[in-house]
């Protein structure tokens, strides 16, 4: 049994109260992670035109298609759900078709019109505008993935939330009794690098493709770092046999209250 640092606290030596703030935060935290990640199912899989997600989706996302455009990226990922196979498959023939005017008239306008303006009318500045032949055209270009401004919006949201998310997770987790020291500290480190590895290879991956790996592995690391501090936390708050290691140095502090 080696010394403890004199700030050092262990979950037993915790009040109830601080325990519970802890255990109820890792509980809502790890369900945010979860939606975190059917989100990220949801808006990556399939953009391939493969379902399910592949590291050829997130080249997609950020750096674009060669074969594909925007129009099409987003019915076979994203906006998938808002039309039939059937329809969907008029709107591929029509742009691999070179997109004539005199089709879109006949074919694809009624279909915009009945399955997409109600969001995409133009009231959203945010998405593209999706009513009449020139605006559903340069949606039809080549699709160059995400573009920088909204990679920039997003950057600075995911910036904040994640320092926060493991702010709160590593704090909570610095109660845990780890050794050796210095994997504790890498363990509460290592997300904070790889938050930055994620978000410099979006940018990245529009120059360079190979960096969706980065992106992928650095995300896969960041919830591996967060499984581990959670489940470890959960663990030695509830159930660690603490007995031996803190009894002797907390008895004084319990007594006191
Ligand atoms: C219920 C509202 C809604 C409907 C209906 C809808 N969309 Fe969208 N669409 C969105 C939102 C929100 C976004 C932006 C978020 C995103 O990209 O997932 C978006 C994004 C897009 C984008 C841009 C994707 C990108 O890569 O930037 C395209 C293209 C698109 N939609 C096409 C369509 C088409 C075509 C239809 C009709 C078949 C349709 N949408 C129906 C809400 C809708």
């Amino acid at each position: 049994m080696g010394k403890f640092h004199p700030l050092y606290l262990h979950y037993s030596e915790l009040p109830w109260s601080m325990r519970t703030l802890f255990t109820a935060t890792l509980l809502v935290m790890a369900t945010g992670y979860l939606f975190a990640l059917l989100h990220l199912y949801g808006s990556h899989a399939g953009r391939d035109g493969e379902p399910g997600l592949s590291i050829k989706d997130v080249v997609i996302a950020y750096s674009g298609s060669k074969e594909s455009t925007r129009l099409e990226s987003a019915l076979r990922g994203p906006m998938a759900s808002m039309l039939p196979t059937s329809e969907a498959n008029k709107i591929f023939g029509w742009i691999h078709g070179g997109l004539d005017k005199a089709v879109f008239e006949k074919d694809i306008d009624s279909i915009m019109e009945k399955r997409c303006l109600a969001c995409h009318d133009g009231s959203n500045p945010h998405i593209p505008q999706l009513g009449g032949y020139d605006n559903v055209l340069e949606t039809a270009q080549l699709d160059e993935g995400v573009d920088i401004f909204t990679l920039v919006r997003v950057s600075h949201i995911h910036l904040f939330g994640l320092t926060f998310i493991f702010f709160i997770t590593s704090l909570i987790f610095s109660h845990a009794y780890v050794r050796p020291v210095w994997l504790k500290s890498v363990i509460v480190a290592f997300p904070f690098v790889t938050i930055l590895l994620d978000i410099f290879s979006w940018y990245l991956t529009k120059i360079f493709e190979p960096f969706a790996y980065v992106i992928v592995i650095s995300g896969g690391l960041m919830g591996g770092c967060f499984a581990f501090m959670w489940v470890v936390s959960m663990y030695q708050m509830w159930l660690f046999k603490v007995s031996a290691r803190f009894a002797a140095r907390s008895a004084p502090r319990r007594a006191i209250g």
